[in-house]
C-alpha cells in the first residue's frame, strides 16, 4: 500500500506518495529528478548511489523510502553547481579523478561525509572510507589524490592549491587528457564526462 512520506532533500521540503519500500534511489532518480546517485549493482556493494542520510553516507539503493522518513537527505546536486562546485567537487576537477565517471557520485559523496567528519583524515583513513566504493576504471589513485586536495581546500578556503598531494607511494603519473572545459563533475549526469561517454 502506498504511503505519503516526508523528507527534506537537499534542504527542501519534499512529501513523497509511494510504497513505504520502495529504494530511496528510485524516489531520487525517478520521482524527483536528482540523478546524481547512480544506479550500480542495487545491492548495497558499489556505492554508486551514495547520499548523505543525516550526515553520513548511505546506499540509497538499500533505504527504503520509509527509513529516510523525517530526515536530511543530500545528493549530489545539493553539494555544488557546474559554476561553483563543492570544493570537493573541484578537487575532483583538478586532480581529473574520472574516466567513465560512474563511480564519482558514490566517491564525491563518500569522501564529503568523511572530511565533514574528519576534516583532516590520513591517507590511509581516506582509503579505508572509500574501500567499499568501487572503481571499473581504476582511477583509484586519483581519486585518493582528490580527496587528499578536497580536504586542503575545505582547510584554507580560497587557496589555489597546486601542491602535490601526498596520495601514497603507489601514485602514478596521470597520463589521461585533460577533463573538458564543459564537463559537468556536478549536475544531473552526477559525474566529470569524458567526451566518449557522450
Ligand atoms: S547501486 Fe547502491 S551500492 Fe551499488
Ligand atoms: S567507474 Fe569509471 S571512473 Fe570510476
Amino acid at each position: 500500500m502506498e504511503k505519503t512520506i516526508a523528507l527534506r532533500v537537499n534542504g527542501r521540503a519534499v512529501s513523497v506518495t509511494a510504497m513505504a519500500d520502495t529504494p530511496l534511489l528510485y524516489i531520487l532518480r525517478n520521482d524527483l529528478a536528482l540523478n546524481g546517485p547512480k544506479y550500480g549493482c542495487g545491492l548495497g556493494e558499489c556505492g554508486a548511489c551514495t547520499v548523505i542520510l543525516d550526515g553520513v553516507a548511505a546506499r540509497s539503493c538499500v533505504v527504503p523510502l520509509a527509513g529516510a522518513e523525517g530526515r536530511a537527505v543530500v545528493t549530489l546536486e545539493g553539494l555544488g553547481s557546474s559554476s561553483a562546485p563543492h570544493p570537493v567537487q573541484q578537487a575532483f576537477i583538478d586532480e581529473q579523478a574520472a574516466q567513465c565517471g560512474y563511480c564519482m557520485n558514490g566517491m564525491i559523496m563518500t569522501a564529503k561525509a568523511l572530511l565533514d567528519r574528519n576534516p583532516a583524515p590520513t591517507i590511509d583513513q581516506v582509503r579505508r572510507a572509500l574501500s567499499g566504493n568501487l572503481c571499473r576504471c581504476g582511477t583509484h589513485v586519483e581519486i585518493l589524490r582528490a580527496v587528499m586536495r578536497a580536504a586542503r581546500l575545505l582547510s584554507s578556503p580560497g587557496a589555489h592549491d597546486d601542491d602535490q598531494p601526498d596520495a601514497g607511494a603507489d601514485a602514478r603519473p596521470d597520463a589521461r587528457p585533460a577533463v573538458p572545459a564543459d564537463a559537468d563533475p556536478c549536475g544531473a549526469d552526477g559525474g566529470v564526462r569524458r567526451p566518449a561517454d557522450r
